[in-house]
């Protein structure tokens, strides 16, 4: 079986196509049964059984509900319909005789669509029924044998779809989740705390509340009046001069308690830019949350997954915000070297196939793709694919933090969350390299479940994201669509890409011989290992403090604080290109002093 990238054609030779067929044969001995079984039961009891069992559960509810989508209109057509498409299918594969059949095959995208849009496949089934009463020839002239061994794939996949959504009605997450291919037990992820944790009931109101038509009466919320703030409107100067305006009823919005995961239009708007950069290969499986920056959402992430002291893989060195968010919690966190390319596969792997105790194995990788913070690292595309194999090898969620996603200086490589074929990425973005810093704001792309739990913490701590910021954020993102968001990310792009230019420039001026380094390819940053000297802090807080330059030790980004370390992160984002100069001069004249040049 050749599959390509993105799996949408796939070859099959006859031999091969024999085991789907025999699935299709028992998927049809489960679902006469499961006819049987059901015949006096009201399905939309049935229903309400499956998804309290997967929504209170942690089941893959997304599978369920587009299951029950599925079973609800066309179990007992398709029962029918199954039998009469595979004598034809038989009859066309050997009139034909061929060796193998090349189909499309129903992405999982079409599939869901399919599933969830039975209205339009009751239609289009009925279509093909009435096709088939045609004789075999005819149907030759009228589709094209690929066509018709298309359509008949897509029926069996429908239907082994249902067939496992049966099967999950009497077996446990676990084994369903064996039995259903691309399924993830994401049970197996969450921290005892996450597990405990249940949607709050009234900020489940207030979501309810929003999705409810205007004329709805609540005495449910608890909300205040918002006529009776002080702000009416507000008008905001954008720098190229034009304005966006928060009209009185969009102030009251900006003003009021939000749902959780955000406010819908922006949340739309925001899986709208996620499809249009990192096109997930199945956007349903995907529910995002926007935060009070990424912060906030990192924060949440780790506590959603780690129980006290379990490991945590981490690109060493590492943002220092997520270590010390990880230092506080307990985590046994696993520090894996990084290169120019970012976190080493050849590190990783040897860390996990090295592990005492497969009980104990980590569950969990932490990476900063772009422009690290704090070596301005880059992950290429070969390295990305290395890395997600060997997190399907040992069953690993890969939490993609990438603020600097929008501050690449080269055309991006695919995310992971692009390239994740199995729902094992929980992707974090930041608008603050982007819109603003102070506006906090970020979102969480994590797979349905994961993201369902990460809301239910939301819901208690911070609410939701400030309401004025996304409401600002709504109106700017309204009148510049994606083309006018493109194009400030390139601007921004732009900018840091040239103020990396001059500070690497300066760098070889100043600092040469001295300090060794790699190029960035995105982000803010440039990390300096200084040659001939074992701790920089001393090096930085009194020698080149009192020459009036300050930079960052390089020790803030280890986890183990007991070392010393001989590193410089260097920042780029603020200084004008005279400071650049400057800066790096007095840097150096600092560094020939202690080096004794
Ligand atoms: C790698 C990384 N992750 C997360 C953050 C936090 O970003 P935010 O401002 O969105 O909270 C930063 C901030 O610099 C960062 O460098």
């Amino acid at each position: 079986m050749v599959k390509s990238n993105k799996i949408q054609s796939i070859s099959y030779t006859l031999e091969e196509l024999r085991p789907i067929r025999a699935s299709v044969d028992q998927c049809r001995v489960q679902l006469s049964n499961f006819i049987e079984k059901y015949k006096s039961v009201d399905l939309l009891e049935l229903e309400m059984r499956l998804l309290s069992r997967c929504v209170y559960k942690n089941w893959n509810a997304r599978h369920a509900e587009l299951g029950i989508q599925a079973s609800r209109r066309v179990v007992r057509f398709l029962e029918r319909f199954l039998a009469k498409r595979e004598r034809q299918l038989e009859q066309i594969l050997s009139e034909f005789k061929p060796d193998a059949v090349h189909i499309s095959l129903p992405s999982r995208g079409t599939l869901n669509q399919l599933i969830s849009n039975l209205q339009e496949s009751s239609m289009l089934l009925s279509k093909a029924e009435r096709l088939s009463k045609t004789t075999v020839d005819r149907l030759r002239l009228e589709c094209s044998r690929g066509n018709y061994v298309h359509y008949n794939i897509l029926i069996m996949s429908l239907c082994s779809r249902i067939y496992f959504l049966v099967l999950a009605l009497d077996k446990t997450q676990q084994e369903f989740c064996t039995n259903m291919p691309g399924c993830i037990d994401y049970a197996r992820f969450l921290s005892r705390a996450a597990l405990r944790r249940q949607p709050s009931a009234v900020r489940e109101a207030t979501q309810l509340f929003a999705r409810s038509p205007p004329s709805t009466i609540s005495f449910a919320s608890g909300s205040p009046n918002t006529s009776l703030f002080p702000f009416k409107d507000a008008t905001i100067t954008l720098t190229d001069d034009t304005t966006i305006h928060l009209d009185s009823s969009a102030m009251a919005k900006a003003l009021q308690y939000l749902p959780t995961p955000g406010q819908e239009d922006l949340l739309q708007w925001l899986k709208k830019l996620q499809n249009r950069y990192h096109s997930p290969i199945d956007f349903k499986r995907y529910e995002l949350c926007i935060t009070n920056g990424s912060m906030e959402g990192l924060s949440k992430v780790f506590e959603l997954i780690l129980n006290y002291a379990e490991p945590i893989l981490v690109d060493s060195p590492c943002y220092s915000g997520s270590l010390d968010c990880l230092r506080g919690f307990g985590a046994d966190v696993i520090s894996i070297n990084t290169d120019a390319n970012g976190m080493s596969a050849q590190s990783l792997h040897e860390i996990l196939s090295n592990w005492s105790d497969p009980n104990t194995l980590p569950r969990v990788l932490y990476t900063i793709p772009n422009g690290s913070n704090p070596t301005g690292a880059s992950m290429n595309l070969e390295r990305k694919k290395e890395i997600y194999a060997i997190a399907q090898k040992y069953n690993l969620i890969i939490i993609e933090d990438d603020p600097y996603y929008f501050l690449q200086f080269q055309k991006p490589d695919p995310s992971f969350l692009s390239m994740d074929t199995d729902g094992r990425v929980i992707r974090l973005d930041s608008m603050s390299k982007v819109l603003s810093a102070g506006m906090r704001l970020g979102f969480v792309t994590a797979p349905v479940p994961l993201c369902h739990k990460l809301v239910c913490h939301q819901q208690v701590t911070s609410m939701h994201a400030s309401a004025l910021s996304q409401m600002v954020a709504l109106k700017l993102f309204e009148k510049w669509d994606l083309s006018g968001f493109h194009q400030h990310t390139e601007r921004i792009a732009e900018f840091y890409g040239k103020q990396k230019t001059l500070m690497v420039n300066a760098i070889r001026k100043h600092l040469k011989g001295m300090v060794t380094f790699n190029e960035p390819k995105a982000g803010m940053f440039v990390w300096l290992k200084v040659n001939g000297v074992e701790d920089t802090r001393k090096l930085i807080y009194e020698k080149a403090l009192a020459q009036e330059v300050l930079l960052l030790p390089g020790s803030a980004f280890f986890y183990d604080q007991s070392k010393t370390y001989p590193y410089v992160r260097v920042s780029y984002s603020i200084s004008t290109p005279e400071q650049i100069e400057t800066g790096m001069a007095r840097f150096g004249k600092v560094l020939r002093e202690e080096l004794n040049k």
